[in-house]
């Protein structure tokens, strides 16, 4: 059995990550420092899976703790989710961003290396591609310079990232994800709730629920058909699978260079007021909106062509948007 490293791995991604390591029989070792989650989720994915994983509270800011941790466990590959991922509060705490996201990305390496770890997967974001020119967005779109200290800490995560596995025997996969949302089927592990939702699907389902009395949509005049901006939603589980995908292309040796990069979308492009409109559709609960100016920093639209993943990963998302917005819904009702 394949022993699998899953940092961050009791957050929203990381948690659906674990579940299908396991379904998949892949033994699992969570670090997680809880900054923005609870322990609770440990036992959310026993209940799912039948199994509980190994789990170690480090935060991966202490490079003794990583050291000595590499020295415990033997590890055949490593997700790292562990991250900070508020756009806003990098802009007000960079440093912060660049210790949490860029330091602890060193350590992590450094050790891998030491310990002839050598497959690593990394979440890295659409973010890179800024307003890409050409839509939908390849793999070969260049990059764009980054909106917020969190876009930089992604953009620079893969070039730290590739520059290693150039000198190091590093194998590497980044990941760069468009908009996950949804929850697991059993609603018992999901995006967990703090303070005010920066993003669109949270802030919907809690004005559904009442929480928040209004959604604002920010901006109807962009260049799009409805006038509102356009996201390519994955639903969580679909990006879940995605990560069994190139763990297993580098644990089979079928990787084609050291580091490599994939879209995870769907391909599909939806605007605020369609997921709106789906939303209301697939609940049959009613969302009050009104629109607003653009917030700053967004950008136009964003969709992945998604044909390399397909073809190199053999992963193509499954699920529709308004099946990960039900399963949100089933989320919000569960808390
Ligand atoms: C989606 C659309 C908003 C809230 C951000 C990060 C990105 C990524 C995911 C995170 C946009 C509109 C939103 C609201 C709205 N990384 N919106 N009213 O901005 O595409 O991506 O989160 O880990 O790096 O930038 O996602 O969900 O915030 O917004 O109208 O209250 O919904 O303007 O068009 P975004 P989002």
């Amino acid at each position: 059995m394949k022993k699998i490293l899953v940092t961050g791995g009791l957050g929203y991604i990381g948690s659906h990550t674990v579940v299908e390591l396991q379904n998949e029989g892949f033994e699992v070792v969570i670090i997680d420092n809880l900054s923005n989650t609870t322990i609770e989720v440990l036992d959310r994915i026993t209940s799912i899976t039948g199994i509980k994983p190994e789990f170690e509270q480090i935060d991966l800011k202490n490079k003794k703790d990583v050291q000595q941790f590499f020295k415990n466990y033997s590890i055949d590959g490593v997700i790292h989710f562990a991250a900070s991922k508020a756009v806003g509060e990098s802009v007000e705490e960079p440093l912060m961003y660049y210790e949490n996201n860029i330091a602890t990305l060193t350590y992590l390496l450094q050790e891998m290396n030491a310990n002839n770890v050598r497959n690593f997967i990394f979440s890295s974001s659409c973010t890179v591609y800024g307003q890409a020119d050409k839509l939908p967005i390849t793999e070969d779109a260049p990059t764009k310079p980054a909106e917020s200290p969190y876009g930089a800490t992604k953009k620079m995560g893969e070039i730290i990232i590739e520059d290693t596995s150039k000198v190091t025997g590093l194998r590497a996969i980044a990941l760069r994800y468009f908009n996950p949302i949804g929850a697991h089927k059993s609603a018992k592990i999901g995006e967990l709730p703090i303070g005010v939702p920066q993003n669109l699907i949270p802030y919907v389902v809690q004005t559904a629920a009442g929480i928040r009395e209004c959604l604002s949509v920010f901006g109807d005049d962009y260049n799009t058909p409805d006038g509102t901006a356009i996201r390519d939603y994955i639903h969580v589980v679909d990006l879940a699978k995605a990560h069994i995908a190139a763990l297993n292309r580098l644990l089979e040796n079928k990787n084609k260079a050291n580091c490599e990069f994939f879209n995870i979308g769907t391909g599909k492009g939806s605007s605020v007021l369609e997921v709106v409109n789906a939303f209301e559709k697939a609940t049959g609960k009613n969302v009050n909106y009104k629109i607003v100016d653009r917030r700053a920093g967004d950008i136009t639209a964003a969709y992945a062509n998604t044909s390399l993943a397909n073809k190199e990963l053999g992963w193509k998302a499954e699920l529709d948007l308004e099946e990960a917005l039900r399963s949100s819904w089933k989320w919000q009702e569960s808390l």
